[in-house]
């Protein structure tokens, strides 16, 4: 690794200043954007490795290409390993990442023009969940449910009397922005009575899944999960769709030729690599953490008077109405927070009366900080300076002295592989 980076400082050194400066920001500031990690060492190695030059269109064992003695054997490792963290029947470990994971599984079930019930986009349900602003928006029809008021709770009724009027092919659960769990049984009992599919996006929790501290959504007989690999996984960035046995040949199909081209198996690699670590004890340690971390954020944040979404978390988020807490729309508490070292981002609440690039909140998640040993203590100390810079917006005196702080802290908590 050190030559390599060294030939590139001489050859270019442009795009290596870029990649200097990004490395200091993650060693210098706080991140805690629910969906970022920082990867393990392992992986940042095998990405950066010659499986990044092979062709390997197709499935192991029925490729378009020669030559895949080795792609084949960690495509197969990666997809064997993952049912096992997952206690899947089938995986499918090639989509590029997670926006076409999704388009995968709908174009690969459903017919075009179908009725998907999808969580609210306001209320945590994501972009690839049929925002009309994306493709999958126009080419499916997309029907929704929200949560409930005060604690969040999703309102079994309702969805029940939505699917009957509906009648979706498919029931989608799964969020980018709800800090609880799902219950698992209850979607499946709607889908069944209608006869639709039922898939879970667990993209951003499947390391608390893996880790034994959420429920699995496999285990509830759901026929499809989809999850990033990216985000409290831990690993590079893709994703995976797990299936059952009746439905992987469909799945397969979808991803290719349906979607894609060749894999990134330089990706598919560090997935293997990312799904036996999931398999380890440390990992376990690692998910409890996170979710020991986000409550004693969450703990911390309320005790000093700001207002969280559904008043807590399950999970490895918060989310925070800013407005309501310090009278402040997201992006300017995104702004402030920045100012000091401690990476947000800005969100929509549920019914958000704002529009997206200035909503009513931000997001708050642990699985960075965790990976670098943070526990609760640090937690306590950062929502404290949370509260300080947004109880005080105009004082930019003490954003100085808060960022000397959180970069102290920061240096005795080193980035893995950095
Ligand atoms: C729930 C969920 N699904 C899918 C995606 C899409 O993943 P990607 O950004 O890798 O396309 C995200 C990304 O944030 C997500 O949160």
């Amino acid at each position: 690794m050190r030559a390599h980076r060294d030939l590139l400082e001489k050859s270019d050194p442009d795009v290596f200043a870029t990649l200097t400066g990004e490395e200091n920001r993650q060693r210098l500031g706080v991140e805690l954007i629910p969906s970022e990690n920082y990867t393990y060492p392992e992986v940042l190695a095998v990405l950066g490795s010659v499986f990044t030059n092979k062709y390997s269109e197709g499935y192991p064992g029925r490729r378009y290409y020669g030559g895949q003695e080795f792609t084949d054997r960690v495509e197969i490792l990666a997809r064997e390993r993952a049912c096992q963290v997952f206690r899947s029947e089938h995986a499918n470990v090639q989509p590029l990442s997670g926006s076409p994971m999704n388009q995968a599984v709908y174009l690969g079930l459903l017919e075009l023009g179908d009725t998907i019930l999808a969580m609210d986009l306001s209320h945590g349900g994501h972009l690839t969940h049929g925002a009309p602003v994306s493709h999958m928006g126009r080419l499916f029809n997309f029907v929704r449910y929200k949560t409930g008021a005060t604690d969040g709770a999703i309102d079994f009724d309702a969805v029940r009397e939505l699917a009957r009027e509906h009648k979706p092919k498919l029931v989608l659960c799964g969020y980018t922005s709800y800090p609880r769990d799902l219950d698992y049984a209850a979607f499946k009992a709607v889908a069944d009575e209608v006869g639709a599919y039922t898939m879970c996006d667990a993209s951003h929790y499947a390391g608390l899944v893996a880790g034994g501290v959420m429920k699995n959504p496999m285990d509830h007989g759901f026929d499809v999960m989809t999850t990033t690999s990216h985000k409290s996984l831990r690993g590079p960035r893709g994703g995976m769709i797990l299936c059952r046995k009746e439905l992987a040949a469909r799945i397969d199909k979808s991803v290719f030729p349906g979607l894609q081209g060749g894999p990134h198996m330089n990706v598919i690699a560090g997935i293997a690599i990312t799904m036996g670590k999931a398999l380890t004890p440390e990992f376990r340690d690692y998910a409890a953490q996170v979710l020991l971390n986000t409550q004693a954020f969450a703990g911390a944040l309320t005790s000093g008077g700001a207002q969280l979404v559904t008043g807590g978390t399950d999970n490895h988020m918060l989310v925070m109405n800013t407005q309501a807490s310090f009278g402040l729309d997201g992006r300017v508490a995104e702004e402030l927070l920045d100012e000091v070292g401690i990476t947000t981002n800005k969100q929509i609440i549920p019914d958000d009366p704002n529009p997206p690039l200035r909503p009513s909140g931000i997001r708050i998640g642990t699985p960075a900080a965790t990976t670098r040993g943070m526990k609760e203590r640090e937690m306590e100390r950062l929502a404290g300076w949370m509260l300080a810079v947004l109880g005080k917006p105009e004082d930019a005196a003490l954003r100085a002295d808060i960022r000397r702080e959180v970069e102290a802290m920061c240096l005795t908590f080193p980035v893995p592989g950095l």
